[in-house]
Order: C-alpha cells, then structure tokens, then sequence
C-alpha cells in the first residue's frame, strides 16, 4: 500500500497505472473506516482497477459549530483496512494541499444544495462538491465510488458530474448496516451504549416506511406522519428532517413512486445521523 501525500504524487502514479492499460477507481473518504469503506472498496477492487481511497477531513463541509476537530481519525486502522480489502494507494494530503493560501474557487450545486442536509447544515454540499470535484480532477479516475446512505450528497454529486461534463462514472453501492438495523457512520463512535439503543430508531422508521410501501401505501402525507410517529416513540430523538422526495431533484413528492427517496436526519444528544431507503 502506498502512501501519497501530494496532488503532483496522485496524478504521477495514476498515470503511471493509466499508462499501464489500467482504469483508475477512487473512494474518497474521510477516514474513519468501518464496514461500509471496506464494501466500497472491495466493489472497487473486484474490477481489476487501480483502487486508491481519498482520506481527508475536509474542513469546508464542515460548519463552525460542527464536529470538524473531534471527527474521528485512525490512520493506522484505515491504511489496514483500506490495504485489506484491495486498494493500492490511499491518498492523505494536507488541509494546504488541497487549499493552497488564496484558494478561492467553490463549486456549488444550486438548489439541491440547499435540501435535506443542506438545509440544517448550510455549506455543507458546497464543501462537499468542491472537493469531491478537486479529487476526481487530480486523480481523473473511471470510476468513483459513494455509499447510498449519503443520499442527498449522492445527488448533488450525479447532478455535478453531470453539468460540469466530469469524466467519472459514480457508482452508488447499498447501505451496510449492523445486524441490529443501525447503518454504519463513523459518527456512530460517538454515541454512548445507550444512544445506540435510541439511535435504532432510525432504521426502524425506514422498515417501517418500507413495509408500508410494500402493503401498497403510496401517499407521502400518509407515511410521513407514520414516520414521525414511529420516531416520537423514541423521545430521546430529535428530528432534523423526514422527507420523501425525487432522488434526482431532492423536491418532495406527494406520491412515493419507483426510486423515491424517503429520508430521515435526527439528532441522538449531540449527534446527528442519517438514514434512508430508495423505494422498490
Ligand atoms: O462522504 C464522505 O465521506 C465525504 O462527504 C466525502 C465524499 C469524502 C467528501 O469529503
């Protein structure tokens, strides 16, 4: 496994390996690896690319009264796991190396920047569009690789690939969870033994939706409230958002269809998590 510090080092080795009759697969992270990584990165390795993880705690997504300097790191335990289950490079640049001094350019996703997650963490999607498109610039890879448990940054990202003509092909793989319905976040490390408990709730409500859905319940004021309620049976959970909504355009729909996206975010004490499910 190698170690690359720098852009200039990046995009020398892709190269290298492009040179080479190899495809280029990136997964850009910020450390703190767990389950749903390593399923990112195994899915990368299975085609034979040049798998190289990003890990960088980018500053920008982060606001100012957020989590930014407790975020979890291990470098260690990532390099392990990233080497693992089959990445060649992982990349680690510096806060100066991605943002020079005067680094002044953002990339904005209007509008559904401003949705679900972008609503309660104003920012956010700009961070995470401005540097996702810094990373897919230096390492120009075929493929990219994004868990679908962040949602709504996966369709800020597909619409940013889209407009700007980027050359990268996103590839969404499903949501690993542990074996008591909690989806896998880096943030679950924060929560004590007993807002694990109350944070089951979130998996829960998406069941929940699901098996409504599945009985043939289609209006979205119908499983919205029944979302809220299930959710208000947790009193030590508070809702950021639930939404249904066209996981293209993040605009709510009044009937759940093939490929709608019901989301929730709520707050266990101070922290907050996602959760979601794409309606079959
Ligand atoms: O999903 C994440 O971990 C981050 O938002 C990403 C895509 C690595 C950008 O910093």
């Amino acid at each position: 496994m190698e170690l690359l510090r720098t852009v200039a080092e990046l995009r020398q080795r892709v190269r290298q390996q492009r040179a080479q009759g190899r495809s280029i697969a990136l997964v850009p992270t910020m450390g703190a690896l767990h389950a749903g990584h390593a399923s990112l990165i195994r899915t990368a390795a299975k085609t034979g690319d040049f798998v190289v993880v990003t890990l960088f705690v980018n500053p920008r997504q982060f606001g100012p009264e957020e989590d930014f300097s407790r975020y979890p790191r291990s470098l260690a335990a990532d390099l392990e796991l990233a080497a693992r289950e089959g990445a060649e490079a992982l990349f680690t640049p510096t806060a100066e190396e991605m943002y020079p001094p005067g680094s002044a350019t953002f990339v904005e996703v209007e509008g559904l920047s401003n949705r679900l997650d972008g609503k309660s963490r104003p920012g956010h999607f700009r961070g995470v569009a401005t540097i996702v498109t810094k990373l897919l610039a230096a390492a120009e890879p075929d493929r990219a690789y994004f868990g679908q448990k962040d949602a709504a940054q996966v369709a800020v990202l597909r619409r940013m690939v889209r407009d700007l003509c980027l050359h990268s092909e996103l590839i969404v793989c499903p949501i690993i969870r542990d074996s008591d319905g909690l989806a896998l976040s880096s943030r679950n490390t924060y929560l004590s033994q007993e807002e694990r408990k109350q944070a089951l709730a979130l998996g829960r409500v998406v069941r929940r939706v699901e098996a409504l859905v599945a009985h043939g319940e289609r209006k979205a004021e119908v499983l919205l409230a029944t979302a809220r309620a299930s959710l208000a049976a947790e009193p030590a959970l508070r809702i950021d958002y639930v939404e249904l909504v066209n996981w293209d355009t993040l605009e709510p729909v009044s009937t759940a269809t093939l490929g709608t996206l019901f989301a929730v975010a709520a707050w266990i004490g101070k922290t907050r998590l996602i959760d979601n499910t794409i309606l079959s």
